[in-house]
């Protein structure tokens, strides 16, 4: 099955497929035993900063290789362009070979996100027609870390928020195959507070209205309950990346203290695995938990 059909079929489960960012081998070594041990398909995100670090043709190479090494039954690796800003990243991400590029114009107003989206599946479709392409319509912040206050300009209030007339105008006029709303969704994760809670009634509408595949970014920090009624009211992909990245910190210092005199890298790595697998783990038996529709 390609990532569309994946997809779909998550959708008639009534489960969704986990989307995790990966800048270093350790994170995909993770996911992937995560994903291998519950037999399930997940999606590798590595956006601008995260693939001019590990390399486009690094990435690709990685995930076709763990595929032909790992690939069976449910497991399976699929790669996205997380949010690219540009219209040349785009085609450099299409001819690497990547399965899915977000193009990312949720800071732009409506007609110029528009426009550049537009351009954006273009550009992808003509160098790879099975590609899937993302749109991002409404503001949910830019970066994974760990936060103290909400960013400034992110929708929050019901105003903001992705609206369900301008979702069918923007997957009409673009052509997306998924398309990525804010909807009470934050990139990041609250230091000492809980993340305001996500809008399902809106959820809800948009894909009433756009009937394509949605997916929810800024996972980290929310709750169970919110993702399984996200889940419910039509969310397909869901992305996480502040929490491996905190747990990818978190078990390298602890590896880094439990062994003082270690310097073998391949030594130290595995107490840093086992704590990020745990996390995707959770993650991905949490979103593929079969409820009734
Ligand atoms: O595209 C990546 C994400 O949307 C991750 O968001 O850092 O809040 O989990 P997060
Ligand atoms: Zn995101």
């Amino acid at each position: 099955m390609n990532l569309l059909e994946v997809i779909k079929a998550a959708e008639k489960k009534g489960v969704a497929v986990g989307h995790f960012n990966i800048s270093n081998l350790e994170q995909l070594k993770a996911i992937s035993h995560a994903a291998a041990k519950l037999d399930v398909p997940v999606v590798i995100g590595t956006s601008e900063g995260e693939r001019d670090y590990l390399g486009v043709h690094h990435a690709v190479d990685l995930i076709a290789s763990y595929n032909k090494e790992h690939a069976k039954g449910g497991y399976r690796l699929f790669l996205n362009a997380d949010h690219t800003h540009s219209l040349a990243s785009v085609k450099i991400a299409a001819e690497a070979g990547y399965d899915a590029i977000l193009f990312d114009g949720g800071k732009e107003a409506l007609e110029e996100n528009i426009k550049l989206t537009r351009e954006a599946v273009r550009i992808a479709k003509g160098i790879n027609p099975e590609i899937l392409v993302e749109g991002e319509l409404g503001y949910i912040g830019s970066s994974s870390e760990v936060r103290r206050e909400i960013p400034k300009g992110v929708a929050i209030n019901p105003e903001d928020l992705t609206k369900p007339e301008e979702a069918t105008r923007f997957v009409e006029e673009t052509g997306v195959d998924m398309l990525a709303p804010a909807v009470g969704n934050i990139h990041g994760m609250f230091a000492n507070a809980p993340e305001p809670r996500l809008d399902i009634g809106r959820i809800r509408e948009i894909k009433r209205a756009v009937k394509i595949p949605l997916v929810l970014h800024g996972g980290s920090g929310n709750t169970d309950e919110d993702f399984l009624a996200a889940i419910k009211a039509g969310i397909s992909l869901i992305h996480i990346s502040t929490e491996l990245r905190v747990a990818w910190r978190q078990g390298l210092e602890e590896s880094l203290r439990d062994n003082p005199e270690e310097v073998a890298p391949y030594k130290l790595m595995p107490e840093d695995l086992k704590v990020m697998e745990r996390v995707v783990e959770e993650k991905l038996r949490l979103f593929n938990k079969t409820h009734s529709l």
